[in-house]
C-alpha cells in the first residue's frame, strides 16, 4: 500500500478562513473579490499587468491559442518531453504541434534546434518550463523576433522560478500557469494567463465569457466559451499567494536535503541547473544510469512502490502518443536527449508535509537498492 505520495497540498487556516468568506459573501461563482484580489496579486507576482483566471492549465493554454488567433494549418513548435496538455491545447485549435528536442543542459525545448523546425505555416513557439526549470527564453525569443512568431510560455509547473532574475510569466506574449492540486499554488483545478499587452486583455476576457462585448452586457459579437473560475477557487489561491515564501522555503528544505543524501550514489543524476536559472521546487528529478546504478529505473520505482514510496516516471514523449505519432513521423523528427530523459528519469515525492524521516527513508531505499553499492 502507498503511504507517501508523490505529491501533497499545503493549506491551512488562511485557506479556510478565506474560503469560508467567499462562502458566507455567496459570491462562489466567477465574480467576486477574491477573483479580483487574485488576478491583481498573481499579475504582479509575475510581473505582469495582467492575469486571468481560467479553470485550468490545460484551459489556459487554449486561451492563449485562441486569442493569438492560431488557426487550422498552423504549426506550433513544442518540445515533446512535456505534459499531453502542451500538445492536446495547439490541437483543440486545428493546429499541428511540431516536436524539437530538449537541452540537455535544461531538459527545456533546444533553441539551437527551433529553427531547423520552422516552415511558413510556423506561427509560433511554446516553451516549457520543465519540472520547474525556466528555458532559455532570451535565445527563444530571438529566434521569434527573427522569424515573426510568438511565443508562449506553459509554467504550468514553474511557480516563481526565474530566469536571470525575472519571474517566469513575464519573460514573452503570455504565460499559462496550472493550479492542480500537484503544483506549488494550488487550487484543486486551476489555472491563469498572464501578459502585459491591453488589447489581448480584451480578447481573452471576451473569449473567457462566452464572447461578451465588455460594453454591453449579454452582447456575444464572438463565439467564446466558459473558461472562467470561481470565486471560491480564487480564494484559496490568495490565501496560497500570500503565504508562497513559506510554501516555496519549506519545498527548497525538501530539494536540499534529497540533494544531501543522495549525493554520491553512483548512477543516479540530477536535475541540471542553468547558471541563469532559480528553479520553482516542483517534483524532486532524479535519472537513473542502469549501467552504472545496476538496476534500471521501472525497477526501482517498483521497489519504492512496494516499499510503501509514489514516484512519477518522467513523461512519455509526446511525439511516441499515438494522436501526435504518425504526423511526427511523416515529418522525421528524432529526438534522442527527450527519449533517453524519458526512459531514465523519475520524480520522487515532493510536498510540504515531507518529514525529514520519510526522506531518509526514501533516500536509503535509493542507496541500497543499487546493485553496484550494495557491499
Ligand atoms: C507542462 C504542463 N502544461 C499544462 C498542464 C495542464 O494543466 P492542468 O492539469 O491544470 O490542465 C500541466 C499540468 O499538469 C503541465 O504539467
Amino acid at each position: 500500500m502507498i503511504n507517501i505520495h508523490v505529491a501533497g497540498t499545503d493549506l491551512t487556516e488562511k485557506e479556510e478562513v478565506y474560503v469560508l468568506e467567499a462562502l458566507r459573501s455567496t459570491w462562489i461563482s466567477s465574480t467576486g473579490v477574491f477573483v479580483d484580489k487574485f488576478e491583481n496579486d498573481f499579475a504582479k507576482l509575475c510581473g505582469t499587468k495582467s492575469a486571468l483566471s481560467v479553470c485550468n492549465g490545460t484551459i489556459a493554454l487554449h486561451l492563449s491559442l485562441l486569442g493569438l488567433d492560431v488557426r487550422p494549418g498552423d504549426e506550433v513548435i513544442i518540445p515533446s518531453l512535456t505534459y499531453v496538455a502542451t500538445a492536446n491545447a495547439v490541437r483543440y485549435v486545428g493546429a499541428e504541434p511540431v516536436f524539437v528536442d530538449v537541452d540537455p543542459e535544461t531538459w527545456c525545448i533546444d533553441p539551437k534546434l527551433i529553427e531547423n523546425s520552422i516552415t511558413r505555416k510556423t506561427k509560433g513557439i511554446i516553451p516549457v518550463h520543465l519540472y520547474g526549470h525556466p528555458a532559455d527564453m532570451d535565445a527563444i525569443n530571438q529566434i521569434a523576433a527573427v522569424h515573426g512568431l510568438w511565443v508562449v510560455e506553459d509554467a504550468a509547473e514553474a511557480h516563481l522560478a526565474r530566469y536571470k532574475g525575472c519571474p517566469v510569466g513575464s519573460l514573452s506574449k503570455i504565460a499559462t500557469f496550472s493550479f492542480y492540486g500537484n503544483k506549488i499554488l494550488t487550487c484543486g483545478e486551476g489555472g491563469a494567463v498572464v501578459f502585459n499587452d491591453p488589447q489581448l486583455k480584451i480578447r481573452l476576457k471576451a473569449l473567457r465569457g462566452q464572447g461578451v462585448d465588455p460594453m454591453r452586457r449579454y452582447y456575444f459579437p464572438i463565439t467564446g466559451y466558459n473558461f472562467r473560475l470561481t470565486n471560491v477557487a480564487c480564494a484559496i489561491l490568495c490565501a496560497q499567494i500570500e503565504r508562497h515564501k513559506e510554501i516555496i522555503e519549506r519545498r527548497k528544505k525538501i530539494f536540499q536535503n534529497y540533494d544531501d543524501k543522495l549525493r554520491g550514489i553512483p548512477g543516479i543524476g540530477f536535475q541540471p541547473v542553468a547558471p541563469w536559472a532559480e528553479p520553482a521546487p516542483w517534483l524532486y528529478c532524479i535519472t537513473v544510469d542502469e549501467k552504472i546504478y545496476g538496476q534500471s529505473r521501472d525497477a526501482l520505482m517498483k521497489k519504492l512502490a512496494q516499499d510503501g514510496i509514489e514516484t512519477r516516471p518522467f513523461f512519455i514523449p509526446l511525439h511516441h502518443l499515438p494522436p501526435f505519432r504518425d504526423e511526427s513521423r511523416r515529418r522525421g523528427e528524432n529526438l534522442p536527449i527527450t527519449d533517453a530523459l524519458s526512459l531514465s528519469g523519475l520524480n520522487l515525492p515532493t510536498f510540504s508535509q515531507l518529514t525529514n524521516d520519510q526522506i531518509v527513508k526514501i533516500t536509503e531505499i535509493i542507496r541500497c537498492f543499487s546493485k553496484k553499492y550494495a557491499f
